[in-house]
Formats: C-alpha cells, sequence, structure tokens
C-alpha cells in the first residue's frame, strides 16, 4: 500500500501556548488535524470559563486565512473551581474537558491539584453532566521514582477517583507504562487512554544513552523498552479505548537546551508521518482511522470529521525542516531518529 486516505484526524492532547509562540505553531497542527483539545496550562492558567472563551478567540485569531480548525477547549482544575462555572462552560458547548493537573507534576502546574477532596464537588458535577476528566497521571511524591510516578498514581489516586465516580468520563492521558495500557485495557466504560506519537517511537535509552537529548524529554519520561512495545501494541490495536493525543508541546531551544531544561516535545508538523511509519511497521495502517480518528470522537460524544486526509509513500524520505521559527526564538521538531516516507498530500 503506498496511499492511505482516512479520516480527518482530531489530536486529543495539544499545547498551543499563546501570543508569538501560538501563531507560530498552530499552523503546524491545522495543516493536518481538524480539531484539538487545548491543553489550559498557560501562565495564568486557564481557569474560568471567561479565560477559555478569550483563549478561544486568541486562538482563532492566530489561525492564517484560508485553514480551518476548532479549538476544543479545557478549564484547568484548581482547588478553588467553581462547579457552577464548569458547568456552565460545558453547558454552552464551549468547554469540552476539565484537566486534572497534580500540583508539579509537570510544566505550569503549580496551580493544579494538591488535596484530591477539595476538588470533590466539580468532579461530582462532571459525572452528573458527562464532561470527561483529562488527567495528568502522576504522583508528585517526592519519594517516588520519576519512572514509577504513572504506576504509583493509578493505584494511589486515579483508582480511588474512578470508585468514588464511577460515571465521570476519564481520559489517561499520555500513558507511557504497561500499568497505564493494563488499567485501561480491563475497564469497560468511561475510561481512555491517549498515547503520544513521541511514546510510541523513543524509550528512555534514548534519552540517556550517548549524551542527554534534551529534545526527547517531556513528561511523562519515556520509560523502558517494555513499555513502549505495550503502548505501541494499544495504540495499533483499534481498540476504541486509545487514541492520539500528541502532547505536542513547544519550548524554544534556548529553554530546552538548558541546564535545568523544559519538559515537552514538539510532534505538530510529522506526527501524521511518523504514525503512518508506525502503524506500517506494526502492519495496521488499516487501524490508523481508528487511533487518530474515530475513538476520540467517540469517547467525547462528538461527530467525527466529515472530510479525509490522505498520506502518501513516496521513495524518497520526505523533507521535514529540522525547527521552526516562532516570535520567541526556535522551536526543534520531534526527530524520530530514522527517515520517514510518509506524507500528507
Ligand atoms: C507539557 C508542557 O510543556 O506544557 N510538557 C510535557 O512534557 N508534556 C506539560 C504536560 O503535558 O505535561
Ligand atoms: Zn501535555
Amino acid at each position: 500500500m503506498d496511499r492511505l486516505t482516512i479520516l480527518r484526524p482530531d489530536d486529543w492532547h495539544l499545547h498551543l501556548r499563546d501570543g508569538a509562540m501560538l501563531k507560530a505553531v498552530l499552523p503546524e497542527t491545522a495543516r493536518d488535524f481538524a480539531r484539538a483539545i487545548i491543553m489550559p496550562n498557560l501562565v495564568p492558567p486557564v481557569i474560568r470559563g471567561q479565560d477559555a472563551a478569550a483563549y478561544r478567540e486568541r486562538i482563532l485569531a492566530a489561525l492564517p486565512d484560508g485553514m480551518s480548525f476548532e479549538p476544543l477547549m479545557t478549564l484547568y482544575l484548581t482547588e478553588d473551581t467553581d462547579a457552577d462555572d464548569v458547568a456552565k462552560a460545558a453547558g454552552s458547548g464551549l468547554i469540552k474537558a476539565v484537566k486534572l493537573y497534580p500540583a508539579g507534576a509537570t510544566t505550569n502546574s503549580a496551580s493544579g491539584v494538591r488535596d484530591f477532596q477539595k476538588v470533590e464537588p466539580v468532579l461530582e458535577r462532571m459525572a452528573e453532566i458527562g464532561l470527561p476528566l483529562c488527567v495528568h497521571g502522576e504522583v508528585t511524591d517526592p519519594e517516588i521514582d520519576i519512572f514509577d510516578r504513572e504506576a504509583v498514581f493509578i493505584d494511589r489516586a486515579l483508582d480511588p477517583i474512578r470508585r468514588r465516580h464511577p460515571n465521570l468520563k476519564v481520559v489517561m492521558e499520555h500513558i507511557t507504562t504497561s500499568e497505564g495500557v493494563a488499567y485501561i485495557g480491563e475497564t469497560e466504560k468511561n475510561l481512555a487512554g491517549t498515547i503520544t506519537t513521541h511514546h510510541l517511537i523513543i524509550n528512555r535509552n534514548h534519552i540517556l544513552v550517548g549524551g542527554i537529548k534534551p529534545h526527547y524529554y517531556c513528561l511523562p519520561v519515556a520509560k523502558r523498552e517494555s513499555h513502549r512495545l505495550a503502548l505501541r501494541k494499544a495504540a495499533t490495536s483499534g481498540d476504541r479505548r486509545y487514541f492520539l493525543g500528541t502532547d505536542s508541546a513547544p519550548h524554544t531551544d534556548a529553554l530546552k537546551e538548558h541546564a535545568c531544561g523544559c519538559a515537552g516535545v514538539f510532534s505538530a508538523t510529522n506526527t501524521m508521518s511518523c504514525l503512518a511509519h508506525v502503524f506500517e511497521e506494526e502492519n495496521a495502517l488499516d487501524r490508523l482511522e481508528a487511533f487518530a480518528s474515530r475513538n476520540g470522537p467517540a469517547l467525547y460524544g462528538l461527530p467525527t470529521n466529515p472530510e479525509t486526509l490522505t498520506l502518501e509513500k513516496q521513495s524518497d524520505p520526505v523533507k521535514f525542516p529540522a525547527k521552526i521559527e516562532t516570535g520567541d526564538g526556535p522551536v526543534t521538531v520531534f526527530d524520530p531518529g530514522f527517515d520517514l516516507y510518509w506524507r500528507v498530500i
């Protein structure tokens, strides 16, 4: 097969930032994706409905003429989040999810949740109205090794939340472990997981062997090879519970190539080519549409996109820019470490 047409994909976990960075990175996503769940971890975060409405306007204003793209907005859950404000923003169709960051777990998560009891009323209301909770699933306990933080989060935080709120729809975002895959795989209702492009391609050796590679550092950090293989199996299975969330997270090179480098991989530019490569390697090109275009809308109760996207396999490697220029400085594009032959046409 050298040509593949799928329903136009969506990205169910995306960082667009704001200002000059937003302007530079938005076309990289809008070129291939119809919609994306927009992460609210700006500084200051997108906390209230009115913040999401204003951010949505800034995103639409940054969209180049002739491109279409629908930002699916989210609110950043804090211990002070007002359940009525969330319900109002969901009721008007403005927001499609609420994002839970354990305080301190990742970039701009200082306003996140420390005491999960404090957000119980919001979670209760979300379960009632069918609004999904997107979860950054890592504990922040300094005693817990960074490579174990996802697995421990499932036992300590996620499973208790789901037991208290069996009707709450939960998306465990950017899963990186076989434990994450297994936890989702044993659950029939109201739980799904997103998987990033880069976690299907790199393991922790890619970050650390032969010199430290800051552009492969993201959170949750890539784990050992057995976990990557579990993620590939889940993503390429076609199972409705796993779908694409790139977590494309731009930081300038100056902030990545730094003594205390930021977490985040920027993969918007070549994600569809990378995914076609991975799915072909797994003999699963016929399941790319489920992963990138069908399973996400199903969980969110949204229609699939009416348009399509076509990929073509060419004989010479596709040339992607190594970096994109932004008004804040260059941002390095994810390097899968091998040549890509699939190209979106
Ligand atoms: C994200 C960012 O830069 O905002 N970074 C990352 O490594 N994924 C935050 C996040 O999603 O954890
Ligand atoms: Zn993210």
